[in-house]
């Protein structure tokens, strides 16, 4: 057999990190003592809470069955209760909330449930590439929302009004990825009512609503007065708890368009191992000093790699949001030329910022996901660089 893959999978391009990982493995190879600021996978374990209420979940035999495909009730309970908790907002467990198997897994399934064939998904730009590819997936076309510094606020008035009127969904990421910024209610306000005056759904990624510094606390695009009309907000437990291996993730909000993605997983996949489960909910209940701690240590990286890179005559800003860095290449070169020269003359990997789309040329995102004295090593490298 000659094989030829479907024209959906030639049309996409290969996943950022997929890419950059072979580039580091050749460099690797070579010898090279690579520091690796790209993917952002914190490094640090599980806290031990969680991995105990899994190691006793899984040795209770009832989790071993194929778990409910609207997932645990009591952990539907336990997202209410937390988001209520966190953000004020009062949610029905039963219609509005549904676990996921992560988040990514809701982005790329959300415009199946959405969006018909050649119908338009706002994406913002920069941005998380899945929303991008997700939406060519399920047959929508991708428009880019311009994302510009300082701000990183979507620019709606840059949104073409035909475009507009075509589009069915709009992605938001706040804070986001790979901008570390962060917005106050304002922003979502604007947001909900754009999409309210254009019938468009309004997906926001939350992915990151707990990783932020300096007394900043990020808002829930549910707060918003009649949020819960137009907008659905997709939350992770990878960043939070440390979960990324485990799969797990909630989408909540307007409760039709919950219902219409947990229709498409009813027939896709079988719902997220009821020991995962009961392990979330232990995250959930549980105390929060580990990521507190965590947070501090973050802080502590962000402010070692701002003055490093200060210090090679770069400019980054200091995020209140995330664990990235979102970084201007010096003039004269491309994300792409700027990234191959710290990993040919450093051996540093950053992403290069054209991979989050064409608002992200001319940058480059370091992940702050490495231990302290890795990110000291890296900026005297980069220091030495510039000299
Ligand atoms: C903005 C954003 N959304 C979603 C995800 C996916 O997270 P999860 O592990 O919940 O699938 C990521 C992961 O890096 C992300 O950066």
């Amino acid at each position: 057999m000659t094989f030829k893959p479907a024209q959906r999978i030639i049309d996409i391009p290969p996943y950022l990190f997929a890419e950059l990982d072979r580039r580091v493995a050749a460099k690797r190879a070579e010898g090279a003592d690579v520091i690796s600021f790209g993917v952002g996978d914190p490094d640090f374990p599980t806290p031990p809470h969680i991995v105990e209420a899994l190691r006793e979940a899984a040795g209770d035999p009832s989790t071993h069955h194929y778990p409910s495909y609207s997932g645990m009730p009591e952990l539907r309970a336990s997202i209410a209760t937390w988001m209520q908790g966190r953000f004020g907002t009062k949610l029905d467990p039963d219609t509005e909330i549904l676990p996921l198997w992560g988040s990514k897994e809701g982005v790329v399934h959300l415009p199946w449930a959405v969006v018909d064939d050649g119908d338009i998904v706002l994406c913002a730009d920069p941005g998380y590439p899945v929303y991008d590819v997700g939406t060519r997936l399920a047959g929508g076309r991708p428009v880019p929302v311009p994302l510009r510094a300082p701000d990183f606020v979507p620019d709606f008035g840059a949104v073409r009004a035909d475009d507009a009127a075509r589009a069915k969904m709009l992605w938001l990421n706040y804070p986001g990825n790979p901008t570390g910024a962060t917005c106050d209610l304002a922003v979502f306000e604007e947001a909900v009512a754009f999409c309210k005056q254009h019938d468009i759904l309004l997906a926001h990624d939350a992915a990151y609503s707990e990783i932020t510094y300096d007394g900043y606390r990020a808002p829930s695009v549910l707060e918003v007065d009649g949020a819960r009309d137009v907008a659905v907000e997709l939350h992770s437990f990878s960043k939070t708890f440390n979960m990324t291996g485990w799969r797990i993730g909630w989408i909540a909000g307007a409760p039709d368009v919950v219902e219409a993605l947990g229709r498409l997983k009813t027939n896709l996949d079988s719902g997220v191992f009821n020991a995962v489960q009961r392990a979330a909910i232990a995250g959930l209940e549980g105390p929060r000093d580990f990521l507190d701690e965590q947070l501090e240590v973050f802080a502590r990286r962000r402010d070692i790699a701002v003055a490093g890179l200060r210090d090679a005559g770069l400019d980054p800003p200091t995020p209140k949001g995330s664990f990235f860095l979102w970084v201007r290449v010096p003039d004269g070169e491309s994300s792409t030329s700027f990234a191959a020269k710290l990993l040919d003359e450093a051996a540093i990997v950053v992403a290069p910022g054209n991979g989050y789309g064409e608002f992200g040329e001319g940058y480059v995102r370091f992940s702050l996901t490495l231990a302290d004295a890795r990110v000291e090593e890296g900026m005297e490298r980069i220091r030495k660089l510039a000299r």
